[in-house]
C-alpha cells in the first residue's frame, strides 16, 4: 500500500552525492522467512559536493532497523529518524563508520526486487533500486563502493553461496550452518550487487583472455537442468572473444558466474562477476527450445557479459543516463549476433522489433526521449526507447564516424571514463573528440522524443541524366514537446537500374565514383535536395539501406518499382523493406475494400522470391512474411483491428491457394534436411543441426507451412500432423502445433485438442516449454480464445507469482492477440484490467508493463476508446495503487 502521491524525480535537480561510501562490509544471515543483514559502511563527505545540513540521508525500504551505531557508539533514537523510505542520521562527522542491522523477509517479497525466493533458492535483483530493500545505503549509481560480503546459511538447504568478485573462504558452522566470504576488488554501485544461495548444480569451463589470463566460467542451475546449459556456455565464450576482437575489452576477474533462476522480472542482470538470468535465457536443448530461443540466449548472454565494460567498469551517473549503458550494450549485442548468425537477417529482426514496439511507444502517451528528463518510477523507463532506440543512436554515430574512427572513439571512452559514473553527454563527447566531427545537432536525438518522418520525392531529367531527390524531415509533437527541430542522421542509399543492377551514385560537382554501391548521405536540414548525375536511365532509389536511421521513410514508389527492389536489391534490409511496403499496400487496400483479390504482380513477386534458390533462406523467410497486425495498425489513423486481421488472413489464404504447389515443393525440399524422429522411440537418426544455415531453412520451411495451413486440404493437414508428431526440434514441433491450433473452432477441432493434450503431457514438467503451451493458446485468433484464457487462469499450472507464466498467458493475450484482445464487447480489456489490479500489489513492475496495450486507447474507434478508458479509470480509482501504475495511468489518461 502506498500512501502519499508519488513525486517525480527530475534530471535538472541532479546533485552530486553529499557523502561517498568507500567500503561496504555486509553480512547476510540467510533464511527464507527472516534474513538478518548487517552492514558496516565506511563513509566520508564528498569534497566535490555542496555541504548540506550536516545530516546523512540513506535509502531504505521495508527494512526493520534492529541496531545502529556510528564509530562503534550505539545511536540513541534522538540522533536519527526512520521513515518509509529513508534513514536520516543527524550531524555526522566528515569521515566515519556506520553500522546497521536490519531484518527482512525474502519469502514475502513478491515484487522480486531486493532479496527474494525463486523456487528453492534465494537470489537478488537490485537494479534499479532494489538494494535499498536489503540494507540502508546511498542507493544511487554514482556512489561506488568496494564490497566484502559474508553469507551464512543452512548448509543442507543452501550448499552453494555466491556473491560478486572472488571467493575468499568458507567455513562450517555449528548448528548445520555454513559461511562463505566474497570480495569484489572493483568499486561498484549498489545496483550491481548480487547474492545467490541454493542447492545448485554447476557446469564449468574456462576462457583464456587475449593477454593469457585464465578465467573460470561457472554456470549454475537447478540440478535437473544441468544438461541444458551447453549453448549458454558456448555463447559466453564467443561473446568474450568477440569483445576482445571488436572493442579490445578483456574480462577483468578470475571468475565469471551465471545463475539461471525461474522467477525473474526481466531478461537478465549484469551484476559484477555474478550475472543472474531468467532461466529462459540460459536453458535450451533442441527438443525444448526453438531456434529463436537459441538466438535469444546467445544475445542475452552476450548483452550481460558486454555490460562488464559498458555498464560496470563505466556506469551511469544517474538513471536518466540509463541508455548510456543499455543503448550501447544493445548495439553491441546486435552486432555480435549479426557476426554470429547473419547480418541482414539480424538487422531485419531488429528493425521489425523497433517498428513493432518502439515506433508505437514513440507515437503514444508514453513517448519519452532516449535520455528522459523526469520519472516517477524508474522501473517504468526500462523501455524499448531507452534500449532499442538508444542502440539506434549509437549505430548512427558509428555510421557517421566510420569503423576506424568509431573504434578510436570507443577506445577513448574506455580509457577516459574507466571507473567513473558518467552521462550520455560524456559518450558523445568521446565520439567527437576522437573523430573531429561536430555532433552538436546529433545530440537532439537524445533529447527529443518521437520518430522523424522523411518525405522523399524525386524527379528525372532524361536529357541531362540527372536524378533529383528531395528529402523533407519532420517529427510530430510528443507529450511535453510541441516543437521539434531537424535532426542530423545518416541516409544510406543506392540507385538501381531496370536490369536490377546498381548504378553509380555521383553527386553533382563530384568526380565520378569508383564504382556503384551504397553511399551514406548526411541529413541536417528540414529540406534537402540531392542531385545525382551521370545516369543513363531513370533509377529506382534504394533508400535507407541497412535502416541507417530510425525513421519512417515515405517515397511514392510504383508497385513495379517495389517489385524490382524486392527481387533485386543487393541490400537485404532494403529488399525486405520493399516486400513489406508492397504487402502493406495490398493489405491496407484490402482493409478498405474486403474481397479485393491481390494484384497478380504481388503474387508473381511472391512466387519469384519463393523460388529464388540463390538467396539465403533465412532472408527469404523475412521477405515473404507479411507485416504484423500491430505494424499494420500503426500505419492507420484509427486502428481497424478486425479489418486488419481479416485482410491479413485473407491474403494468406489467397497466397496459399495460388501458390500451393510452390509452397509444398519448397516445404519438402527444406524438410528433407531435418532428422526424423521415430515417434514411438522418440529417438532421432541424427542430431538436429543448429547452424545458422539450418535455422534459416527451418524458418523458410515453417513459413511455407504457415501459409499452407491457411487453406489446409487433407494432404496439408497430414503433413502438419506428421511434422508435429515427428519433429526433432521444438522449432518444428511448435510450428506444427501452431498450424493445428488453427483448427480450433472448426469441425476438425479435435485435431487441435489432441495436439494440445499431447504437448501438455510431454512437457508438463518443463516450465519453459509449458510457457509456450500457455502462450500459443493465448495467441490463437479463434473466437473462443477469451474464454479459454479465463479457463487457463484457473489451470493448476498457472501461477500469478511467476512472471514468465504471467507473460505467457496474460501478456501473450493482451500484447500478442490484437483481434481477441480488442473484441468489441470489451471482454479482453476487462480481463487485462482485472489481472493488472490483482498483480499490482504483488509485483507492480510487472503489472505496469502488462498494462501497456491499454495505454494505446486513443488509437482505436470511439466505442473501443470508451471501453478501454473505462478500464483505465477503474484502475486509477483503486486505493493504494503502486507508483508504477500511477505514473503510467497518469500519462495515458491526462
Ligand atoms: N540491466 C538489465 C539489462 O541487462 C536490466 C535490469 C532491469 N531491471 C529492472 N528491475 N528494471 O538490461
Ligand atoms: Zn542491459
Amino acid at each position: 500500500m502506498y500512501r502519499d502521491t508519488p513525486k517525480p524525480t527530475r534530471l535538472e535537480d541532479y546533485q552530486p552525492p553529499e557523502f561517498l561510501i568507500d567500503r561496504a562490509e555486509l553480512r547476510f544471515d540467510l533464511d527464507a522467512v527472516e534474513t538478518l543483514v548487517s552492514a558496516a559502511l565506511e563513509i566520508r563527505r564528498n569534497p566535490a559536493a555542496k555541504r548540506g545540513d550536516g545530516s546523512l540521508r540513506l535509502d531504505g525500504e521495508q527494512l526493520e532497523l534492529l541496531e545502529i551505531a556510528l564509530d562503534d557508539r550505539a545511536l540513541p533514537p534522538v540522533e536519527y529518524v526512520v521513515d518509509e523510505r529513508t534513514l536520516v542520521v543527524q550531524r555526522v562527522p566528515d569521515r566515519f563508520q556506520l553500522r546497521t542491522r536490519v531484518r527482512i523477509h525474502p519469502a514475502a517479497n513478491t515484487a522480486l526486487e531486493g532479496l527474494y525466493i525463486s523456487g528453492d533458492m534465494l537470489c537478488t535483483q537490485c537494479e534499479a533500486e532494489g538494494f535499498r530493500r536489503m540494507t540502508y545505503f546511498l542507493d544511487r549509481p554514482d556512489v561506488m563502493a568496494r564490497f566484502a560480503v559474508t553469507l551464512v546459511a543452512d548448509a543442507t538447504r543452501y550448499p552453494v553461496l555466491l556473491s560478486n568478485g572472488n571467493p575468499i573462504d568458507q567455513e562450517t558452522l555449528p548448528g548445520g550452518r555454513h559461511l562463505a566470504r566474497w570480495e569484489d576488488p572493483f568499486p561498484k554501485p549498489s545496483y550491481l550487487f548480487a547474492l545467490v544461495a541454493g542447492d545448485l548444480a554447476r557446469i564449468e569451463d574456462s576462457f583464456t583472455t587475449a593477454s593469457g589470463r585464465e578465467v573460470a566460467l561457472h554456470l549454475y542451475m537447478e540440478p535437473r537442468n544441468r544438461d541444458k546449459c551447453g549453448h549458454a556456455m558456448r555463447s559466453l565464450k564467443a561473446a568474450m572473444r568477440w569483445d576482445e576482437e571488436h572493442y579490445g575489452r578483456e574480462y577483468d576477474l578470475d571468475l565469471f558466474m551465471i545463475v539461471a533462476v525461474s522467477h525473474f522480472n526481466m531478461g537478465a542482470m549484469e551484476n559484477k562477476g555474478l550475472n543472474v538470468f531468467n532461466a529462459k535465457y540460459v536453458l535450451a536443448s533442441p527438443e525444448t527450445a526453438t531456434d529463436q530461443d537459441f538466438a535469444g540466449i546467445a544475445s542475452v548472454v552476450a548483452h550481460e557479459y558486454f555490460h562488464n565494460w559498458t555498464g560496470n567498469r563505466i556506469t551511469c551517473r544517474d538513471w536518466f543516463q540509463l541508455s548510456l549503458k543499455e543503448g550501447f550494450t544493445v548495439f553491441r549485442d546486435q552486432e555480435f549476433s549479426a557476426d554470429q548468425g547473419g547480418r541482414d537477417v539480424q538487422r531485419i529482426a531488429d528493425v521489425r522489433a523497433l517498428r513493432a514496439r518502439q515506433f508505437p511507444e514513440d507515437a503514444g502517451p508514453m513517448a519519452h526521449p532516449v535520455r528522459p528528463s523526469s520519472y516517477i518510477e524508474i522501473n517504468n523507463f526500462y523501455t524499448t526507447t531507452v534500449y532499442e532506440k538508444g542502440a539506434e543512436l549509437v549505430r548512427m554515430q558509428a555510421r557517421l564516424l566510420g569503423p576506424e574512427r568509431f573504434r578510436a572513439a570507443t577506445d577513448l571512452y574506455f580509457q577516459r571514463h574507466d571507473g567513473q559514473a558518467v552521462t550520455t553527454e560524456d559518450f558523445v563527447r568521446c565520439m567527437e573528440d576522437a573523430s573531429g566531427l561536430d555532433l552538436t545537432q546529433f545530440r537532439r536525438w537524445y533529447e527529443q522524443a518521437g520518430t522523424p518522418v522523411l518525405e522523399c520525392t524525386a524527379d528525372w531529367e532524361a536529357g541531362q541524366g540527372t536524378y533529383r531527390l528531395e528529402v523533407r524531415q519532420h517529427t510530430d509533437p510528443t507529450p511535453g514537446q510541441p516543437e521539434k527541430s531537424p535532426r542530423h542522421m545518416p541516409l544510406a542509399l543506392g540507385l538501381i537500374g531496370t536490369d536490377g543492377r546498381e548504378l553509380p551514385v555521383q553527386l553533382a560537382g563530384e568526380p565520378a565514383p569508383i564504382g556503384p554501391g551504397t553511399r551514406v548521405l548526411e541529413l541536417r536540414e528540414a529540406r534537402q535536395v540531392f542531385e545525382f548525375v551521370g545516369l543513363s536511365e531513370r533509377p529506382v532509389p534504394s533508400l535507407l539501406r541497412g535502416f541507417s536511421a530510425p525513421v519512417k521513410l515515405r517515397f511514392p514508389y510504383s508497385d513495379e518499382e517495389l517489385t524490382r527492389l524486392m527481387a533485386a536489391d543487393p541490400d537485404g534490409v532494403a529488399r525486405w523493406n520493399a516486400a513489406q511496403q508492397l504487402a502493406e499496400r495490398v493489405l491496407l487496400a484490402m482493409v478498405v475494400t474486403p474481397d479485393t483479390p491481390p494484384p497478380q504482380a504481388f503474387i508473381d513477386a511472391f512466387a519469384a522470391a519463393l523460388g529464388d534458390q540463390e538467396a539465403d533462406p533465412a532472408l527469404l523467410a523475412e521477405v515473404l512474411a507479411l507485416p504484423s497486425e500491430s505494424y499494420l495498425g500503426d500505419q492507420m489513423q484509427a486502428v481497424d483491428v478486425d479489418g486488419i486481421h481479416r485482410a491479413r488472413e485473407a491474403l494468406m489464404v489467397q497466397v496459399a491457394t495460388a501458390l500451393r504447389a510452390d509452397l509444398l515443393e519448397r516445404y519438402h525440399a527444406l524438410h528433407r534436411f531435418e532428422p526424423v524422429t521415430d515417434q514411438a522411440a522418440a529417438s532421432t537418426d541424427r542430431e538436429p543441426d543448429l547452424s545458422p544455415a539450418a535455422m534459416g531453412r527451418r524458418a523458410l520451411k515453417n513459413l511455407c507451412l504457415g501459409y499452407l495451413m491457411r487453406a489446409p486440404d487433407d494432404a496439408v493437414l497430414a503433413l502438419c500432423q506428421r511434422q508435429y508428431a515427428t519433429a526433432a526440434t521444438m522449432t518444428d514441433r511448435i510450428a506444427g502445433l501452431r498450424g493445428l491450433i488453427r483448427l480450433r473452432d472448426t469441425d476438425q477441432a479435435e485435431l487441435a485438442e489432441q495436439a494440445l493434450t499431447d504437448f501438455y503431457q510431454r512437457w508438463s514438467q518443463d516450465a519453459l516449454v509449458l510457457d509456450k503451451w500457455f502462450a500459443i493458446q493465448a495467441q490463437a485468433s479463434a473466437p473462443g480464445t477469451l474464454g479459454r484464457v479465463k479457463q487457463l487462469l484457473r489451470h493448476a499450472n498457472f501461477s500469478i507469482g511467476n512472471p514468465n507464466r504471467v507473460r505467457s498467458l496474460i501478456g501473450a493475450f493482451a500484447a500478442g492477440n490484437p483481434v481477441c484482445f480488442h473484441a468489441a464487447d470489451g471482454g479482453g480489456y476487462r480481463l487485462l484490467a482485472e489481472q493488472v489490479a490483482r498483480l499490482d500489489p504483488l509485483n507492480p513492475q510487472l503489472a505496469s508493463r502488462l498494462l501497456h496495450p491499454l495505454t494505446q486507447w486513443r488509437r482505436h474507434d470511439a466505442s473501443r476508446q470508451a471501453l478501454m478508458r473505462a478500464e483505465l479509470e477503474g484502475l486509477r480509482a483503486r486505493d493504494g495503487i503502486s507508483p508504477d501504475l500511477f505514473e503510467v495511468l497518469g500519462k495515458c489518461l491526462d
